[in-house]
């Protein structure tokens, strides 16, 4: 045990965390030059040409420094804000952590925000300037901010760089000697924290832990806390390139398990094993992961239900974070009402179906979750996931929606602008920090609707990049909420509903009735656009009938490609949505996320 190093590496999304990564493994002979595929951790094929960590992987490393032989469990987390979640599982089973600092780029918000994450474990921090290899790399600046933020030595800050190996050999010699072993009683009862799980179609869920106290036998029975099941500990092992079976993993050492579990909601991410024999109570609180954003997911050819079901049952298997269950629209027939960590997780849910699983799918638009209070039990809440369940007004006592603490640092020089555009959020100002001279930390109470939906494009054109954007929960805040249908000549689509601040209502219909107007293509008939508020309507647009002859170009007789033309015509209709009388392409209802 005092032997072995738990760590994980934290950084801002992209100040290059996976790359130093595989420097660390590939130092360490834990993969050869041959098995070097760049970016190893992230092998799912999505994470790599995203370029980005979206799942928390472990990996053992053998060190000898000074005649002694050490274990280092390297635990990667991921970047991105919507996985915070398992950013807090990774380093609550750690006892150090790499803080990765972009020399180019400076401190983020990120790195602040999983900084603070590290301290509350009590993790020893080891800073790191990463890219000194870049011509633009600001050592002595960074530095700077490192040692403000973290009140380390200045000595104490590694120069690295993932690209030439600088700094590699100094940071294995750190592990070692700042991170202290993990403590626990290698005679208690069992007790070891599920930080990860992986799906295998074969073996099913392998459930990756971390052990806090006793040790575990191949073939013990073991018990998962949260979800109360009992299993067989079929094959435990630990964590190198490949899985390496063991017979026992002992106190302070990370390992796998696998059970014979084929379902991801079996396994929770913060959830305990212990054993049957001799149970341990829970390490700590256990939180279900909550989805923050929702949408309706439905095929795009209504008879595809059945398969969309089973496509989504499949990517539930490997992905515990994502929710469903059935809804029907009476635009687009049956299909999912689908909860997601965030955008990212709800783009990236969407690509998988159309990759692995080819279906075409429509995505309506995202919306939070609302509280709603009747005037009849003015205590307990109604949760709305989907507008179309919103109560009628005149039963309603108040609404409360989701609000964030949203940090963002940036260059004094575009507070001004990224200020307005908080405040047309409908944010609040809450802190502003001066960093050094010309970087700043913002802090505002939003509602979490605000930022769904563009918020982060417009930040990061505001900023010309230069702005970096964190987020938390800060619970829920009464609004003035109601509920805006737009309806196509007269008949409503529900699918296009959704919740709107009473003060923007009107704009945003005028926005949503235009922006329809131009992606509905004109048909045989006209076709009126409006936006309405119960009864009333605020909006309106129309789009003019028009006959659209493809092979109208095709003088001349070439029969067989104006059958082509026609061809084509009719599949592009098939791709359309019938809306009552009226085509809608998929696309539109997506339309009022991108109204800018
Ligand atoms: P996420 O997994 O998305 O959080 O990103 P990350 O922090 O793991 O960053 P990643 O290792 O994917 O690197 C981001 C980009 O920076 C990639 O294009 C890398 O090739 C590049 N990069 C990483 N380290 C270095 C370095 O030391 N020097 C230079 N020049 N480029 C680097």
């Amino acid at each position: 045990m005092e032997h072995i190093r738990n760590f994980c590496i934290i950084a801002h999304i992209d100040h290059g965390k996976s790359t130093l990564a595989d420097r660390l493994l590939q130092t360490t002979g834990a993969i050869t030059e041959r098995e070097m595929q760049e970016q190893t951790l992230d092998d799912m094929d999505l994470e790599r040409e995203r370029g980005i960590t979206i799942k928390s992987h472990a990996i053992q490393m053998e060190y000898t420094l000074d005649g002694q032989e050490y274990v280092l469990n390297l635990i990667d987390t991921p970047g991105h804000v919507d996985f915070s979640y398992e950013v807090s599982r990774s380093i609550a089973s750690c006892e150090g952590a790499l803080l990765i600092v972009d020399a180019t780029q400076g401190i983020q918000a990120q790195t602040i925000s999983n900084l603070y994450l590290a301290i509350e474990n009590d993790l020893e921090i080891i800073p790191i300037l990463n890219k000194m290899d870049l011509d633009s790399a600001m050592p002595e600046e960074v530095k700077d901010q490192i040692v403000d933020l973290i009140g380390c030595d200045r000595d104490d800050i590694i120069s690295a760089s993932g690209k030439t190996g600088l700094g590699v050999e100094d940071i294995l010699k750190a592990v070692i000697e700042k991170v202290p072993a993990p403590k626990g009683d290698p005679d208690a009862p069992f007790q070891a924290l599920i930080f990860d799980s992986v799906f295998d179609s074969y073996r099913g869920i392998n459930a990756y832990f971390k052990v806090k106290n006793g040790s575990i036998k191949k073939g013990e029975k073991v018990k998962f806390i949260a979800t109360g099941k009992e299993y067989h500990a079929d094959e435990i092992g630990t964590l190198k390139l490949k899985q390496t079976p063991k017979q026992i993993i002992k106190t302070g050492d990370v390992g796998y398990i696998i059970s014979g579990i084929k379902v991801a909601k079996e396994v929770k991410v913060g959830d305990t094993i212990t054993t049957v024999a001799r149970p341990a109570p829970a390490i700590q609180g256990f939180e279900d992961v909550k989805p923050m954003v929702f949408a309706g997911i439905y095929p795009i050819e209504t008879d595809e239900y059945e398969e969309l079901r089973d496509a989504m049952e499949k990517l539930q298997l490997n992905d515990a974070s994502l929710t469903f269950e059935p809804e029907s629209s009476a635009a687009l027939g049956f299909g999912f009402r689908c909860g997601f960590l965030g955008m990212l997780h709800m783009e990236i849910i969407q690509e998988r179906l159309e990759r692995e699983f080819d279906m075409s799918v429509i995505t309506t638009v995202p919306n939070v979750s609302y509280q709603a209070y009747l005037t009849k039990d003015k205590q307990t809440p109604i949760i709305v996931n989907n507008p179309v369940d919103f109560p009628d007004p005149s039963r309603l006592d108040r609404v409360e929606e989701p609000y964030i603490k949203a940090t963002i640092i940036t260059k004094s020089d575009y507070v001004g602008q990224i200020m307005s555009l908080c405040i047309e959020k409908r944010g609040e100002l809450t802190n502003q920090v001066y960093l050094t001279t010309d970087r700043v930390e913002l802090s505002f109470n939003v509602p979490l609707a605000e930022i769904v939906f563009d918020f982060y494009d417009r930040l990061k054109s505001i900023s010309r990049g230069y702005a970096s954007f964190d987020y938390h929960p800060i619970g829920f805040r009464e609004s003035k909420l109601v509920k805006m249908d737009i309806m196509l000549n007269g008949d409503p689509v529900d699918a296009l509903s959704a919740l709107v601040h009473k003060d923007n209502a009107y704009d945003l219909g005028k926005k949503i009735c235009k922006k329809l107007r131009e992606l509905i293509p004109r048909q045989q008939f006209n076709i009126a656009i409006q936006a309405a508020i119960g009864a009333k309507i605020i909006s309106r647009e129309s789009l003019s009938a028009l006959r659209k002859d493809v092979t109208a170009k095709c003088y001349g007789g070439d029969i067989s490609r104006k059958r082509k033309l026609l061809e084509k015509q009719k599949e592009g209709k098939k791709k359309m949505k019938q809306i009552g009388s009226v085509e809608i392409p998929p696309k539109a209802f997506l339309a009022v996320l991108k109204l800018n």
